[in-house]
């Protein structure tokens, strides 16, 4: 299951290389680097697979080229088929809460025009006015109290919870509104706002909506104490996870999110079904999926889950 997408795509540029050769189209040398290009680039995954290795290794070999073309054509036919029941990837930014009155970060009136990006949510910016970084986690929480999921919430948290083991949701929103929308079991890949974090024991507590000036931690009692949420010039531990769930899923649906961070239009082109969901179109972003939806996602909603629902219905 590990490197389904991945595996496919090698498979896929494996088959075009052989038909290429076999066609007279590519001379011998070309042929047996391109191989030797995609046995290097792919260590890891050939490791992981006998039977890509020894296709590889047979075409290096340059063994029979009809029966090499058959294995080649049989083996991307089997990682095209679904080894088990469709798995769907949700992955949401800020667009998705932009409805319910969660500023987003890059639109006209997001975030990033108020604040400079590198003084509240940089390493470096922590470390130069940890007060300032402070304070502006402090104003995310009081902001999001208030705030209610909305349709576009409830939609993906009707999914999840209709479907647990079929779909992910992955978000790089750290907000918590899929949560009260219901939604079990969601990712954050950039952390929580209703959470924090003990630098001394790495202890990750929940402070719900309240300010992180002067917390101790429950475990250690440590005054050294941060937002759980990734800054730019730290890891992100979850993205092994969205990585992996990329590999995992067959079916690849965005919500809300420019791409800026994560490279969503990148993603989209290991799967054979995707839909995009923002507000405006992105000639960089765009031509990457196969269905895309230039509305608020509140609107697109009901197209959304039909969308979903026709892959689980099957
Ligand atoms: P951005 O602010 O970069 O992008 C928001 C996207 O949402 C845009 O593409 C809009 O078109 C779209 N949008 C706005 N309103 C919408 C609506 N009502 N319905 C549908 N789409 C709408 O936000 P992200 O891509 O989520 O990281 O930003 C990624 C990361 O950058 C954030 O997680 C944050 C930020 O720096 C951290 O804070 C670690």
């Amino acid at each position: 299951m590990l490197h389904k997408n991945t595996l496919k795509y090698l498979y896929q540029d494996l088959d075009a290389l052989i038909r290429q050769y076999s066609a007279n189209q590519i001379d011998r040398f070309s042929f047996v680097s391109e191989v030797e290009r995609l046995k290097q680039a792919n260590e890891v995954i050939l490791d992981g697979n006998e039977d890509f290795a020894e296709l590889v290794e047979s075409a290096l070999l340059e063994k029979e080229y009809e029966i090499l073309e058959q294995m080649a054509s049989t083996a991307l036919e089997n990682a095209k088929a679904p080894s088990s029941a469709i798995r769907i990837l949700i992955l949401t930014g800020a667009g998705i809460s932009a409805e319910s009155g969660v500023r987003t970060f890059r639109d006209s009136d997001g975030l990033w025009e108020e604040y400079d990006v590198m003084e509240v949510c940089s390493v470096e910016g922590f470390e130069r006015n940890p007060k300032l970084v402070a304070d502006f986690y402090d104003a995310r929480r009081r902001d999001i109290e208030s705030k209610h999921p909305n349709a576009a919430h409830e939609m993906v948290a009707r999914l999840k919870q209709k479907y647990p083991n079929q779909i992910d949701v992955l978000t790089q929103n750290v907000d918590d509104l899929f949560e009260r929308a219901g939604c079990p079991d969601v990712i954050h890949l950039h952390g929580t706002l209703t959470d924090l974090r003990c630098e001394e024991c790495q202890c990750v507590f929940e402070i719900g909506y309240k300010s992180q000036i002067g917390v101790i931690c429950p475990a250690c009692q440590s005054e050294n104490i941060r937002h759980n949420v990734v800054m730019f010039g730290e890891e992100a531990p979850m993205y092994q996870k969205l990585q992996q769930t990329i590999d995992e899923c067959d079916v690849f649906v965005v919500i809300g999110t420019s791409g800026q961070v994560l490279n969503v239009g990148w993603y989209a082109q290991w799967f054979e079904h995707s839909l995009l969901n923002n507000l405006d179109p992105d000639d960089s972003l765009d031509p990457y999926f196969k269905v895309v939806y230039h509305e608020k996602a509140t609107e697109a909603t009901e197209k959304i889950e039909v969308y979903v629902e026709k892959f689980l219905s099957i």
